[in-house]
């Protein structure tokens, strides 16, 4: 009966399933994710510029929130994220006047930072995207220019990955991107993949976020990027998945692109596309332990400002009134054969 169903139960012996979760939909979205999800990620409430605003004054009220109702229902907590160049505060990078700050005292902080933040959840979160979107989408070259490269260098990287390992001993440690799967992207993480690994650094998976559209990217280059990932012997979590209606569009675009309605021919290619990406992983469920999608329900999802502003996507598993789309039964069905 479809008010016994669960996501999770269905795909138990597989590997978790989850979704990311702020404040808000901890309370709103409860029930669906009580049922339905073993495993959250706090969509924004671990970023830098949440937690730790200002120098040595950290905000965990809403982070720990999350994370005591994900204790609660026994459910696992991926901590998102330690390093990214977005949603970082200036201060981080600056000295007292303003000026850019020295090398010791950006890695002072950022070892203060971690020490901090995955110290207050040792035990609790399972494991933490240390460092995310640090490759370089396009061009020469492979890391992205980005406020750590230049403070600390190439290093900020493994650095990162070391100082979380020692604040969390037995957390797994994770290497999050978009895009991952496009070849030449992939190509350069993995190659930043290697490079930690022959460094020793305490590296344990890839985070595949997996933003993609009804059409793109093709499962087969999706299947190609899992298989060269996994050859590493990492970990695999899909850590952010959404599935747009809309194709993609470059920015000088956007304008043009208005709201579509959400009718059974699109609800048919979405429950399609769904099914065909559960099947992938499920191929190869050996490596993946995770399967997190970037939000709950329909009604909530940052897809509605990106990339085209005020315009309404249905890119989930349940709709504006959370109940169950076409997409979800497909995805239910699949796994009980
Ligand atoms: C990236 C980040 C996420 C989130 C999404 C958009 O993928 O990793 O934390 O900000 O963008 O919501």
């Amino acid at each position: 009966m479809a008010h016994e169903t669960s996501l999770r139960a269905a795909y138990e012996s597989h590997f978790r399933v989850g979704a990311a979760v702020n404040a808000a939909t901890v309370r709103t979205h409860a029930d669906i994710v009580a049922r339905h999800f073993n495993s959250v990620t706090p969509e924004n409430e671990m970023k830098w510029e949440r937690i730790h605003p200002s120098e040595g004054q950290y905000d965990f009220v809403s982070a720990d929130q999350i994370v005591l109702f994900a204790r609660d229902l026994g459910m696992f907590v991926r901590g998102h994220t330690l390093v990214w160049h977005n949603q970082t505060p200036a201060w981080v990078f600056l000295d007292d006047l303003g000026q850019p700050a020295p090398a010791k005292l950006v890695e002072a902080r950022l070892e203060a930072h971690i020490a901090e933040v995955v110290g207050r959840y040792r035990g609790v979160v399972g494991c933490w995207d240390v460092v995310n979107e640090a490759v370089i989408d396009q061009g020469d070259g492979w890391l992205r220019p980005s406020r750590w490269r230049t403070a600390l260098g190439d290093e900020y990287i493994e650095k990162a990955f070391r100082l979380a390992h020692q604040a969390d001993p037995s957390a797994l440690l994770f290497y999050n991107d978009y895009n991952e799967t496009q070849p030449d992207k992939r190509d350069r993480i993995l190659r930043l993949l290697e490079h930690l690994l022959d460094r020793g650094a305490p590296v344990h998976g890839v985070g595949l976020q997996m933003h993609v559209s009804l059409d793109d990217p093709p499962v087969e280059q999706m299947e190609a990027a899992i298989e060269r990932y996994r050859a590493l012997g990492l970990r695999l979590h899909i850590t952010e998945l959404d599935v747009s209606v809309y194709p993609w569009v470059h920015e000088p675009d956007r304008p043009q692109h208005p709201t579509r309605p959400y009718d059974e021919e699109v609800a048919e290619k979405l429950a399609a596309r769904y099914e065909a990406l559960f099947a992938l992983f499920l191929r190869h469920a050996d490596a993946i332990d995770n399967v997190t999608l970037w939000g709950v329900a329909d009604d909530a999802t940052w897809r509605d400002d990106f990339p085209v502003k005020g315009r309404k996507d249905w890119p989930l598993l349940f709709d504006v009134e959370h109940r169950p789309k076409e997409a979800f039964w497909r995805v239910i069905r699949l796994v009980r054969g």
